[in-house]
């Protein structure tokens, strides 16, 4: 297996220092408390980078939530593995994921919903990468960082088999052509 740089480290930088500033000039009021919920593990590397960025007092948690599967259903089998360790009332909270694809994971765990039965201020999705001819359900991010083409795409976060999560840059993942 090959991987193909496709977004240098310091082109995911420089993207990730303008996501920050329009979180900044959204949540102006220093007083409005603002939560960013990164879903685990995807999410782990954008997250810790746009929270530096972001020049104001910001809160991070984390969620976990267990994937279709192979399986691709709309049955709802999508689950919260691991919820919020903090109190959500009153805050203004932007999930953040790595990448949005079909779109199934986050609207079938209905995390959006939760988020908004236990009053947060608002619930706004903000995502490093999307690949709108994928989706499936209506759901759109509020922020996010590149559009893409249909294509399997590994590290800054995102795994192969839990591999390359740790490479700086993001590519796309060449699949060897069989002898
Ligand atoms: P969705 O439910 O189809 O929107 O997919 C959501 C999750 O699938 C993402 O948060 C990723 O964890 C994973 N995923 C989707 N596309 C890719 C990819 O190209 N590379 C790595 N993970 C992916
Ligand atoms: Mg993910």
């Amino acid at each position: 297996m090959q991987v193909e740089e496709y977004l240098s480290a310091e082109t995911l930088q420089a993207r990730v220092r303008e996501l920050a500033a329009e979180i900044e000039r959204d949540f102006p009021d220093p007083d409005e408390p603002l939560l960013l919920v990164g879903v685990l593990k995807g999410a782990c590397l954008f997250l810790a980078d746009i929270v530096r960025a972001i020049n104001r007092s910001v809160e991070i948690d984390f969620v976990a939530i267990s994937s279709y599967g192979a399986a691709t259903t709309t049955s709802g089998e999508v689950r919260i593995l691991k919820d919020l360790d903090a109190a959500v009332h009153g805050k203004h909270v932007i999930i953040v994921e790595d990448i949005l694809d079909t779109g199934l994971t986050l609207r079938f765990s209905y995390l959006i919903e939760a988020l908004k039965a236990r009053h947060a201020a608002s619930v706004r999705v903000c995502v490093l990468l999307d690949k709108p001819s994928r989706r499936r359900v209506d759901l759109h991010a509020d922020y996010r960082g590149f559009e893409i083409p249909d294509a399997f795409v590994v590290g800054y976060g995102m795994d192969y088999a839990e591999k390359y999560r740790n490479l700086p840059y993001v590519g796309i993942l060449k699949l060897e052509a069989p002898e």
